[in-house]
């Protein structure tokens, strides 16, 4: 039977729609969970297979892959595709991201295929006449875009790790299927600023696939018809990912890009190479974290963090105080994100060393347990010696033991707003996650220095932290997000309401949450958090900031009784099972 829930009560239509039968699980507030959100979040459970993604289309898609006997990576692969048409916002083949994979066989490993600076980047790119960073130059115009990984990346994650049942072409076909029939529009692809509106304006391409002729957005119910992209689609399907990387599709990137102003040749595109890589490891309280190695911070991050903290007792802690041992731990390991991370085919990442239980040990030392650390007395490498929705993540796990993490975006809603002419494919503006210059922000205010500068051909430093924790080598918490910046401690925060606050993951995922990146020296809360945590933390020195919230944890629990699946309430998102 499917279980299936949307993230918003709002959605339930939806799933009534789909015609199937629901079991919900609602996490409330509670004594023992202090600070959780009154929101809801909405569960589903199955014992057979489970996806959870931020778009319902996309998630049958996945389950109906399981269910043909198809393995956690098929689904992974279809959804992948699928989410390019239905969620255009983030899902993409214009984009890029990473693939965390547990296997049955006990092996772990991870596909990178976040995009690459075309080989006119350099790093003076960026930057203005007068030498300053220029986010215009970054974010908004053509030498943002990145080359797009994500088409590699699938059929490199299917070819070595599906089932062997499926072609990729017949995991490509639902996609291709919406994209040439529509989809029925919701507010998923609807809802947004202004701002996303008058991005995707700036060009025919994209404005006449996005927004209607007196340029005002599409509305929730009409359909979303992407004809160009069903036959890029069925092209791939077709001819293979060469044919996107290596012919006519890659002719009209290229030169939809230059038109714009942009430097991305064919050639850039013809030299994509999407890379299988060793996942980062660590162990928190008896679990193992197979996490996302760099172009990524998020795993090195996340297991700094998690070695930090699992020197202090937090299952004893209340809810305050281990909400300000986290942001100490965050403050850390995001000064070091800032000094040492970047691509690790062109710079050197200490990521042993980053990950170790000693040098976590060392920071733990500059942890005052009551007095907040300001931001400024937090020297990246203290402790060595001298040396938003605008992304998407999906979590799915098979009765086979397999379990797949994926995160990928477009960077912004829409990426740069740009959709190449003729192939339907819209665009990154992913370069931007590069440090234009020493200590100038992007648009999450993260800082760098030379590790992340950008340079020919590298990849720009992600926060994107698709995440599997082991138990006895199994699956058992499978988790990302989106949200830039506040992604890894999104997903510290789950793992820690998980492991030490003994929720559940509904409770987990829905559990307001806190940030803090270092730079600047401020604590992000979202609104839900309780006045008396805000409180506690202010009484020690952090100063906290209200902040909406932009993350969406769509994550899977494995419990003794089956899978569940969690999608958040910050965004409408679904959990399939069966
Ligand atoms: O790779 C990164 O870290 C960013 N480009 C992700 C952007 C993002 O999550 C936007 N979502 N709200």
């Amino acid at each position: 039977m499917l279980n299936i829930r949307s993230g918003k009560t709002s959605r339930l239509a939806c799933a009534v729609l789909l015609g199937t039968l629901a079991i919900t699980h609602f996490a409330k507030a509670d004594d023992r969970t202090p600070g959780v959100t009154h929101a809801s979040v909405v569960t589903a459970e199955g014992s057979n297979g489970m996806v959870v993604t931020q778009d319902a289309a996309a998630a049958r898609i996945g389950v109906d892959v399981l269910q043909r006997g198809g393995n956690a990576v098929d689904a992974a692969v279809a959804v992948g595709f699928a989410l390019a048409v239905s969620y255009p916002r983030a899902g993409n083949i214009g984009g890029g991201g990473f693939m965390v994979i547990h296997l049955a066989d006990g092996k772990d490993t991870a596909i990178d295929y976040r995009e690459t600076a075309p080989a006119a980047i350099d790093a003076e790119s960026f930057l203005d006449a007068e030498g300053n960073a220029d986010p215009h130059k970054s974010r908004d115009s053509a030498l943002a875009i990145g080359v797009p990984g994500t088409v590699a990346g699938l059929a490199l994650a299917e070819r070595k790790y599906g089932s062997g049942r499926f072609t990729l072409a017949d995991l490509i076909a639902p996609a291709a299927a919406m994209a040439r029939d529509g989809v029925a529009l919701s507010e998923n692809i609807t809802d947004g600023p202004p701002n996303i509106l008058a991005r995707l304006a700036r060009w025919p391409s994209s404005a006449k696939i996005f927004l209607k002729a007196d340029g005002s957005a599409l509305s929730a119910g009409e359909r979303l018809v992407q004809t160009d992209l069903a036959d890029t689609l069925a092209t791939i399907a077709r001819d293979g990912p060469a044919a996107f990387y290596d012919g006519l599709i890659a002719q009209k990137l290229a030169a939809a890009v230059q038109a714009a102003g942009g430097v991305m040749t064919a050639d850039d595109v013809k030299n994509y190479r999407a890379v299988e890589r060793s996942p980062v490891r660590g162990s928190y309280r008896g679990y193992d974290i197979i996490a996302m190695p760099p172009p990524s911070s998020g795993g090195i991050e996340l297991i700094e963090m998690l070695n930090i903290l699992e020197g202090y007792d937090l299952a004893r802690d209340d809810a305050a105080q281990t909400l300000y041992l986290a942001i100490e731990a965050m403050k850390r390991a995001y000064a070091d994100r800032a000094l040492f991370l970047g691509d690790p085919d062109k710079v050197q990442n200490p990521v042993a060393r980053l990950t170790s239980k000693d040098y976590a040990a060392r920071w733990r030392a500059t942890i005052d347990s009551e007095h907040a650390t300001p931001a400024s007395a937090v020297r990246a490498g203290d402790a060595i010696d001298p040396e938003g929705r605008n992304t998407t993540h999906f979590s799915i796990v098979d009765r086979f033991g397999n379990a797949v993490a994926n995160t990928y975006t477009l960077n912004f809603a829409y990426g740069v707003g740009l959709v190449a002419d003729g192939t339907g494919v819209l665009l990154n503006n992913e370069l931007d996650d590069f440090a234009a210059k020493p200590k100038a922000p992007n648009a999450y205010g993260l800082i760098g220095f030379a590790a992340n500068e950008p340079g020919p051909g590298k990849r720009p430093l992600s926060s994107m932290t698709p995440t599997i924790v082991l138990k006895d080598g199994k699956p058992f918490l499978v988790t990302g997000s989106p949200g830039g910046s506040r992604i890894t401690t999104t997903v510290l925060q789950v793992i820690v309401n998980v492991v030490d606050r003994g929720m559940s993951i509904g409770e987990a995922v829905a559990s307001p949450r806190v940030h803090n990146q270092w730079v600047p020296d401020q604590v992000f809360a979202e609104p839900a958090l309780a006045p008396d945590i805000i409180a506690a933390l202010q009484a020690r020195g952090d100063k906290v900031v209200p902040q909406r919230p932009f993350t969406s944890a769509e994550s899977i629990m494995v419990t003794p009784e089956g899978f569940v699946g969690a999608a958040d309430p910050r965004s409408a998102g679904a959990a399939v099972g069966f």
